[in-house]
């Protein structure tokens, strides 16, 4: 059985997601605990109503970066995860952190990395005027928004689009790749290689799943 700890800050669709991908597929994986930086997150609820332990961690009662970082860490380790999943957990994280969990932490971010870092990515979107938008999965580095891609999808950008709108179909997808990008990865059959994920084809992704989605607009 593989242990995840989850990161959030917020309402948690992606960990719920994930949950779901989990009981759906049957995969050997757990959701140990799941750690929030801020008390109020709507996520906590969804992991107490599935009995996952749960923990907060304000950041607002740390002196700066690095002292909660290393709290974090502390907690981390005593679960001993084999993974630690960003669910849109809004916190960056030092180096130091990245560099410990090098390879065991990942990140859902929504937008077609390398473009539209940071925050407002759909609206980032719009105002480019692309087409084309979408999510990543990919592994943590210190650097933002950064390291070896796991999967992407892909929704086309309406002509008529608001940021809100853009983001609800995005976010449709996120739920569909992160989780399979997660057993993908745990599964063990992918590997790093100047950083990018080398998949050999020997059924890494579970059936039927590339690692390059698109929505149904695409398809
Ligand atoms: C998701 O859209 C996720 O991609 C984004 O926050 C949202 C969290 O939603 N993450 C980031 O922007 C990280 N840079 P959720 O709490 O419902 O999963």
């Amino acid at each position: 059985m593989k242990r995840l700890a989850v990161l959030i800050s917020g309402r948690g669709s992606n960990l719920e997601a994930l949950l779901g991908a989990i009981q759906r597929y049957g995969w050997p994986i757990e959701v140990a605990c799941v750690i929030s930086n801020r008390p109020n997150a709507g996520g906590l609820d969804i992991a107490r109503s599935k009995g996952i332990p749960t923990e907060v961690i304000d950041h607002t009662q740390f002196s700066d970066r690095s002292a909660f970082d290393n709290a974090l860490i502390h907690r981390l380790e005593a679960q001993q995860p084999d993974l630690v999943v960003l669910a849109g957990f809004m916190r960056l994280l030092t180096a130091e952190f990245c560099a410990r969990f090098r390879h065991r932490l990942v990140n859902i971010h929504p937008s077609l990395l390398p473009a539209f870092k940071g925050l407002q990515t759909h609206q980032q979107a719009i105002d480019a005027g692309v087409r084309i938008h979408g999510c990543t999965v990919h592994l943590v580095t210190a650097e933002l928004d950064h390291g070896p891609i796991l999967a992407q999808a892909a929704v086309s950008v309406r002509h008529d689009d608001t940021a809100e709108a853009l983001a609800a179909r995005v976010l449709k997808m996120e739920h569909e790749i992160y989780p399979k990008a997660i057993a993908a990865w745990l599964s063990g059959q992918l590997t790093v290689e100047d950083d990018r994920i080398i998949d050999r084809g020997e059924g890494a992704f579970p059936t039927g799943f590339m690692s390059c989605q698109l929505h149904p607009d695409l398809a």
